[in-house]
């Protein structure tokens, strides 16, 4: 039922920006002949194979419905490499490239998708109004041709010729870490419309006329509904399953200002699950899947090195600038167990004005971390919220004692960035942005980091420091009530071990 529901939010996300189109295409796939073959899962040898063409079965008429049914398998598996269930599409009448018939594959996760003749795993495509291209975020095999794709763009209302082929940008991403496979961006250069037509979905082929295995929808664009600040986090993985501190996190970060927490979804505890699930309802929260089909960081570790760097980071958190990019004013990147803390602002809200108004050329605001370790717990004297806090294990509450000790900005840093100026980010800092970086001071704002010490004797000096408690506190603890209440049927974490001997 999680899943279900996951998955048909998952699904109304990428054909969001169909609301309006959805019909268009509908009516525009029966004007071009097109003809939509659902197929039966089937199974693969390998997910990087090329496609092969089997004989058209079980035509049937294009149900967008169809596209939200959860074909997903336990969590556990993430091999996706078999039973991909095939959704056909034949377009018979491009002139460009006569009797073209696009395949689309989503995988059985609905999300990655491959290339022929090419070692690259296609995730999400974002368009680009105002630079009139296409951003196709991917994971790619680094050994591949650093050219040589290009993007078919389609056009399904524009009479005569629905398809503009063009060739591709590959930027590749730092922080790949030396893995096998790196996240980049594919630029394509297609136009928001074409003849009144607007530009749907690309796919990414080698040759101009490939059938191509994939097909990407392109990601909401609307800014109707502009909100103040989204928070994109890292993907869960290692079944992840301390509700406790993702129920904190999400209390506190709306405490502070979020409107919107974005989580990817490699994969998640049963508890995690049903927490989300009620913040997904509410509206507070929104899940994309991330089921890899690749070799990734596994618990306890093997020796076969996973080949993207922690479960494909750098991909999720760009997706996620992208994605977000017109709805969202500010876009906050921080962990589950970060918490960016204003000092002298009443809020995330506040603090941003004010420092805009000082540096109108800012395109980020960077915080600089201070950890709060595990090992030093300690409730904050007197404050009435303390039974709440031990009740539902509140990590920030639990931990007021810090380390003196400040790291310098761009050391371990979180942010918050203007989208529309920003173009990379990274995991502590932007790589690419046209602006001015905003180094908060730590008398403004400290980036709060609950964190186990790797050497639990090492002697730091520890300072008391209550800015949370106080001037959130009271209103954490009222909501950590109000949802456990909600949540009372699942445990506040999981051991892990019920899982299984790896995770
Ligand atoms: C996360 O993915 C797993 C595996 O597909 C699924 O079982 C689970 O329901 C998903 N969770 C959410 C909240 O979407
Ligand atoms: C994935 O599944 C395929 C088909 O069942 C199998 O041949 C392959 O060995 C699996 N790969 C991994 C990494 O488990
Ligand atoms: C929304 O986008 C349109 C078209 O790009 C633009 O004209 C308008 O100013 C935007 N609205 C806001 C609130 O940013
Ligand atoms: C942030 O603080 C300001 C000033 O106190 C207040 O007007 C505003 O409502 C607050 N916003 C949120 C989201 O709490």
């Amino acid at each position: 039922m999680v899943a279900i529901e996951g998955r048909k939010r998952a699904m109304r996300l990428n054909l969001s920006n169909l609301v309006g189109c959805v019909m268009m295409v509908v009516t525009a796939l029966v004007i071009l002949n097109v003809v939509v073959i659902l197929q039966s899962p089937r199974a693969e040898p390998d997910f990087f194979s090329q496609s092969q063409q089997s004989p058209d079965r079980d035509v049937s008429v294009f149900q967008p419905k169809a596209w939200g049914e959860d074909t997903r398998r336990p969590a556990t598996a993430h091999n996706v490499t078999a039973d991909l269930p095939r959704i056909k599409v034949k377009v018979i009448s491009t002139q460009v490239c006569p009797g073209l018939s696009v395949e689309f594959s989503t995988s059985a996760d609905g999300t990655f998708q491959r290339v022929d003749g090419y070692r690259a795993l296609l995730y999400s495509a974002h368009l680009d109004e105002e630079e009139g291209v296409v951003r196709v975020v991917l994971l790619r095999l680094r050994t591949n041709p650093k050219g040589g794709l290009l993007c078919q763009g389609w056009y399904p209302g524009r009479e005569g010729e629905p398809l503009e082929v063009v060739e591709g940008g590959i930027m590749d991403l730092p922080e790949s870490h030396g893995r096998s496979f790196t996240t980049s961006l594919l630029t394509c250069p297609l136009a928001a419309k074409r003849d009144g037509s607007r530009l749907v979905a690309v796919s990414v082929v080698v040759k101009k006329c490939d059938v191509a295995p994939n097909l990407l929808f392109l990601s909401e664009v609307s800014n109707s509904t502009l909100r103040d600040f989204t928070v994109c986090v890292t993907p869960l993985n290692f079944r992840y399953s301390r509700a406790y501190e993702l129920v904190e996190m999400i209390e506190l970060n709306k405490v502070l200002g979020a409107q919107k927490i974005v989580f990817y979804n490699f994969s998640t505890g049963y508890n995690v699950d049903k927490a989300l699930q009620y913040y997904t309802l509410r509206g507070d929260v929104e899940i994309l899947p991330w089921h890899l089909p690749l070799r990734t960081d596994t618990w306890p570790p093997t020796k076969n090195p996973p080949e993207i760097h922690y479960f494909g980071q750098m991909a999720a958190l760009n997706d996620c600038l992208y994605r977000y990019r017109a709805s969202s004013r500010y876009i906050v990147f921080q962990d589950l167990d970060e918490f960016i803390v204003p000092k002298t602002y009443a809020n995330w809200s506040e603090m941003v004005s004010v420092r805009q108004a000082k540096q109108p050329k800012v395109s980020a605001f960077q915080f600089r971390c201070v950890f709060f370790r595990k090992e030093w717990p300690k409730l904050a004297e007197d404050f009435e919220g303390n039974d709440v806090a031990l009740r539902y294990n509140s990590v920030v509450l639990r931990h007021t004692l810090r380390e003196t000790k400040i790291l310098a900005h761009n050391v371990r840093s979180k942010f918050i960035v203007i989208p529309k100026k920003t173009k990379v980010v990274g995991i502590h800092t932007l790589w690419k942005h046209t602006g001015v970086i905003d180094k908060v001071p730590d008398s403004d704002a400290l980036l709060h980091h609950y964190r186990s010490w790797e050497s639990p004797n090492d002697q730091q000096p520890k300072l008391d420091d209550r800015t949370l408690v106080d001037k959130f506190g009271p209103r954490l603890v009222k909501k950590l009530a109000k949802s456990w209440e909600a949540l009372s049927d699942i445990p506040l974490d999981v051991d892990l071990k019920s899982y299984g001997t790896s995770v």
